[in-house]
């Protein structure tokens, strides 16, 4: 696991541009995941304006997902997909084609997480997947429990990621209680894994990744260490609390 701290969130999500940018023009029509949430907006607005300005050509990449809600159809308001489809993909030139994402809404969950990994196998894996990283330490929707997945598969989500995520959502009752998650090897065997981490509310998972020396089940965040295809992009907010000498390490 690299970390690299910039100054601020705008300095961390340029760099994230261009990282995603020389990964496609390496190979166009890589398989990427990108993430929700709040951390990456400010990055899809910048690979935005570079498509507007003529600096990358999404057209062959091939979209895949990081997770998604049980129950939400990709054009629910809340849905992965709907997020992922007004913050990038309907900006761009990605080919509808080539966005094959989990199916929230499919009539069997479980059976649609297994038609999904094996289909990223048959793949041959992720090339470039982007993902923040939670306040309880959980990545992707990977949470902290006495067993973790090697695939995509079906999560029971915590009351306390509900309740983050309740913010996205009329009301908590409205938050589903699974999801259909990326699993942890999915992460760890993606030739580039990206995490975005901005702001003090995120400073503490950061200083126990870089004090603590145990990898546990019970924090998936630690599981990163396991490879050095992981890049972590950090903004000094959230690297407050860490010990300075494991920064680059
Ligand atoms: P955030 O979410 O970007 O909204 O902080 C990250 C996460 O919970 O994985």
């Amino acid at each position: 696991m690299n970390i690299t701290v910039f100054d601020n969130h705008e300095a961390l999500s340029q760099a994230a541009a261009e990282l995603v940018i020389d990964e496609i023009k390496k190979k166009p029509d890589l398989i990427v995941c990108f993430p929700t949430g709040s951390t990456p907006i400010r990055l899809y607005e910048i690979l935005i304006e570079a498509y507007q300005k003529g600096k990358v050509d999404f057209s062959k990449v091939r979209v895949r997902s990081v997770d998604e809600y049980v129950g939400l159809s990709q054009d629910h308001p809340q849905s992965y997909a709907f997020f992922l489809s007004i913050h990038l993909l309907s900006c761009c030139n990605f080919d509808p084609k080539n966005i094959e994402l989990i199916n929230g809404a499919a009539q069997d969950p479980q059976a649609e997480c297994l038609r999904y990994a094996q289909k990223l196998k048959e793949e041959g894996g992720i090339d470039l997947i982007l993902d923040g990283i939670g306040e309880n330490v959980h990545i992707g929707f990977n949470e902290p429990a006495d067993q973790l997945y090697d695939h995509y598969h079906l999560e029971s989500l915590s009351p306390w990621t509900r309740q983050v995520n309740a913010r996205f959502f009329e009301s908590i009752v409205d938050v589903p209680d699974q999801a259909m998650s990326v699993g942890v090897l999915d992460l760890l065997e993606a030739k580039t894994f990206l995490v975005l981490s901005s702001g003090k509310k995120k400073a503490e998972v950061w200083r126990r990744l870089s004090t603590e020396n145990t990898l546990s089940t019970r924090f998936p965040a630690s599981l990163l260490k396991l490879s050095q295809n992981v890049h972590c992009l950090i903004d000094q907010e959230s690297a407050s609390l860490m010990a300075s000498d494991k920064v680059g390490k």
